[in-house]
């Protein structure tokens, strides 16, 4: 038996939902590359692709679209839930974890409905009550995404915004065996349920080396604040061995094919959005980047140090008026599709995970009574 710390290139499962190819930048989800699909697919017809294997028909995505919008109002426990953690001012991604934790568990296929369909009722309404507002009733004439910015801000959204936002999503929906979906595969592997699962999920997620970089990015561009002074940040940074947010990646050794994708959206909303504050920050960025990667190749040599998938969804998410607190949030928002598609596919599989351990400790230690200790 050989020890793999992280499990770095170990096969933990077979899957046909998304293939990740770290050395040529490519990421593959349902059979499609990400820039054929992201940018124009709706979220519904992704969930489609990841939980049935391919995109609908118009029957078929009108029978997903009306299953979703019935599963979005959240029980009266769930809400009281969001009430207490909003009067105790718990973080977002914590009352989203608890929140998720309290839908009620059925068979796999109404918990993976109400995973998809309620994590966005959980996240807008939370957001509202931690603002002293009463959250609003999911609008089920409106689809996924152009409910959930009208839940978040009472308002309905304009189609460049539900479009920017459906892009990030759909570009972040699966993501090859990561760590939270890892996780939610092993808790369905116990045959637990996909509540359990998508909950261990969201945990896992949150750690700022997983889902939690994208609030830090945009701590980072407004430290720099303006384009003369990211070289001096970023090398004071790199001098006392900080990490940049935003760069390097477990399995991609060139840029992220997501950055490029979401840095395409990013650009188009902005050219069309008449918002210079944002348009700046977009330009800011642009040079952050480049200076970045020049000084990541000079004081990590041979590290193949790249954009990662975080550095322009925090542009995305900010110029769409979201707070950096919702950030992880949203990313969980949009993986529930490809937790539940993994949780479905190791039902099949039924085998429970159950690794080894190399015993580094003692063998015979002798009890000592609590007095002499
Ligand atoms: N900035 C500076 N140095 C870095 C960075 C970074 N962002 N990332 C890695 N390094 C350095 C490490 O310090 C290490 O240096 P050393 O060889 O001198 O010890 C070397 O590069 C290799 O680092 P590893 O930890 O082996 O890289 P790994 O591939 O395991 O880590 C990770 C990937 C965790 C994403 C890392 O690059 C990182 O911390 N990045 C910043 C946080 C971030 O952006 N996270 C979001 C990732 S995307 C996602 O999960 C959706």
């Amino acid at each position: 038996m050989s020890f793999s710390p992280g499990l770095k290139d170990v096969v933990a499962a077979e899957t046909r939902l998304s293939h990740v190819d770290g050395e040529a930048g490519i990421l593959v989800i349902g059979g499609y590359p990400l820039e054929e699909i992201a940018e124009r697919a709706t979220y519904e017809e992704m969930v489609h692709l990841l939980w049935h294997g391919t995109l609908p028909d118009g029957a078929g995505l009108n029978q997903l679209t009306g299953d979703l919008a019935a599963s979005r109002p959240l029980s009266g426990v769930t809400l009281d839930l969001l009430r207490g953690a909003a009067k105790e001012r718990r973080p977002v991604i914590d009352a989203v974890r608890m929140a998720a934790a309290s839908l009620p568990s059925c068979d796999d296929t109404t918990d993976a409905r109400s995973l998809v369909a309620g994590l966005p009722t959980i996240v807008a309404a939370y957001w509202r009550l931690f603002h002293n507002e009463e959250p609003v009733e999911p609008d089920p004439g409106l689809g996924h995404v152009a409910n959930l910015l009208y839940m978040l801000h009472g308002k309905i959204p304009g189609e460049d915004r539900v479009r920017a936002l459906t892009t990030y999503l759909n570009t972040v929906i699966d993501h090859g065996m990561n760590a939270s979906t890892f996780t939610a595969r092993v808790i369905v592997s116990t045959r637990s349920d996909f509540i359990s699962a998508v909950t261990g999920a969201i945990g896992a997620l949150k750690g700022p080396l997983h889902g939690g970089a994208p609030g830090p990015v945009i701590s980072m561009l407004e430290a720099i604040g303006n384009a003369d002074n990211a070289e001096s940040w970023l090398r004071e940074e790199l001098e006392s061995g900080e990490r940049l947010m935003g760069f390097g990646h477990a399995v991609y050794r060139v840029r992220d094919p997501r950055a490029d994708v979401l840095s395409r959206a990013a650009r188009a909303f902005f050219d069309r959005e008449d918002n210079g504050r944002e348009d700046d920050l977009y330009a800011l960025a642009v040079h952050v980047e480049k200076t970045a990667l020049e000084l990541l190749e000079e004081y990590k040599p041979g590290r193949r140090l790249q954009t990662n998938v975080e550095f322009y969804t925090a542009l995305l998410l900010k110029g769409l008026g979201l707070h950096p607190d919702l950030f992880t949030p949203m990313f969980a928002v949009g993986r529930v599709a490809g937790w539940t598609a993994h949780c479905i596919e190791q039902r099949t599989v039924d085998r429970i995970f159950r690794p080894e351990s190399l015993y580094a400790g003692e063998m015979s230690s002798q009890w000592t009574p609590l007095e002499e200790r």
